[in-house]
């Protein structure tokens, strides 16, 4: 038996943005609050979207308070500002962090409490009502967020999530023109947060046939698609896939579940404020070179992806060539592939495993489970940007 659990409603393509005019004639909405990134307000992207607003005769209060990686503080204060504004509807515009807090705070603002009451590790209430409507617009290709019910919070060192059915979006509107003018080192990282997504869906211990179609489906619009898309912006067919694929990643890791990858990028986020894709990227090859032979059956269907030639080659081989590619995908994307370019000192090891050890509910869907002593030589792998196998 199996279950897969999605979005009410998800529009995506090219200008799938008009649909917000019949989600607002669907809902019968007089007032909105709209949560985006202060960036997108910068370029221009969300004027269209009042201008929308106001020709239908919505009010809307902006709410432009989104930083990376976002605090609990600043995940409060949208909180009272949704309160206060009463809103009929909440839109979150952005990258990752901009719809996490949009989820967050639309459901908050309808329960007693603050954020640090709802969270996983340390929260102790549980939600009643459900909240309020949420439509979620990606600007980037690869959180996935508009379509999980997940929101990351930033401790001191390390991070935290709210996860709640409640947050799922009852729209998302997946629209590649809105990540055109992102920059490169952006599409990098959102991309191979995409491409990690999938892969740790894949080789998830709770992956379903269903998660393993979107997946690998999701890689391959990656693989091919995320070098174009970052060093050419304007190939809008390469932005049209990364943006497809990042949809597809985060609709099969939201059922199947991230790992390892996630799990260990936390602490990087959380203590030295590397931004949530590059963490990955960076952990990415040196994880997968640990756990690869609890899933060496996926890891050889991977190698296709990545049209790695099968002929006269072990699996073992082949997988170590999927493992190598890795490291080659995040280097020609231009992100760092050592903890070393990040600053971060072999002392630092430590405290990281110390901290990645706690994230259970995602150490346990790895394939292969990772005892402490396993997690400090991955960090020590990418720190020295040392593959075991080459
Ligand atoms: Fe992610």
């Amino acid at each position: 038996m199996g279950q897969f659990v999605s979005p009410k409603k998800i529009y995506y393509g090219e200008g799938s943005l008009g649909k917000l005019e019949d989600i607002l004639l669907e809902l019968n909405v007089q007032n909105v609050f709209l949560l985006a990134d202060p960036i997108l307000k910068e370029i221009g992207v969300i004027q269209p979207i009042l201008g929308l607003l106001e020709s239908k005769r919505v009010e809307v209060v902006l709410d432009t308070n989104v930083i990376p990686e976002p605090t609990l503080e600043v995940g409060n204060q949208v909180v009272e500002k949704i309160r206060n504004s009463k809103p009929q509807l909440v839109i979150g515009i952005g990258g990752g962090s901009a719809l996490d807090l949009a989820k967050a705070a639309a459901v908050l603002a309808e329960n007693e409490g603050s954020i640090e009451d709802y969270l996983n590790l340390s929260g102790s209430k549980k939600f009643i009502n459900k909240g309020l409507p949420k439509v979620l617009i990606p600007s980037t290709a690869g959180t996935g967020a508009e379509v999980t019910d997940i929101s990351v919070f930033s401790l001191e060192d390390t991070k935290d999530v709210i996860t709640h059915e409640f947050l799922l979006a009852d729209y998302a509107i997946v629209d590649s023109v809105l990540t055109y003018t992102l920059p490169p080192r952006v599409t990098a990282a959102s991309g191979i947060d995409a491409f990690t997504h999938a892969l740790e869906a894949y080789t998830s211990k709770n992956a379903t046939p269903l998660t393993d179609t979107l997946a690998l489906d999701a890689m391959s619009r990656i693989v091919p698609n995320i070098r174009r898309a970052v060093w050419n912006g304007e190939d809008k067919a390469a932005r049209d896939q990364m943006s497809l694929g990042s949809l597809f990643a985060g609709l099969s890791f939201y059922n199947a579940g991230v790992a390892g990858v996630h799990a260990l990028a936390y602490p990087l986020g959380g203590l030295f404020k590397i931004p949530h894709g590059e963490s990955n990227a960076v952990l990415l090859p040196y994880v997968y070179d640990q756990i690869w032979p609890a899933c060496l059956d996926k890891m050889v269907k991977v190698a296709e992806i990545f049209k790695i030639p099968s002929e006269g080659k072990t699996e073992r081989l082949l997988v170590q060539e999927v493992i190598e590619s890795l490291l080659d995908l995040v280097g020609d994307v231009g992100l760092p592939t050592t903890l070393d370019e990040y600053k971060i000192q072999r002392s630092d090891i430590k405290i990281l495993a110390e901290n990645g050890i706690k994230q259970k509910r995602l150490l346990n869907r790895s394939p292969k489970p990772l005892t402490f002593e396993m997690i400090e030589q991955i960090y020590l792998n990418a720190y020295e940007g040392v593959l075991k196998n080459r």
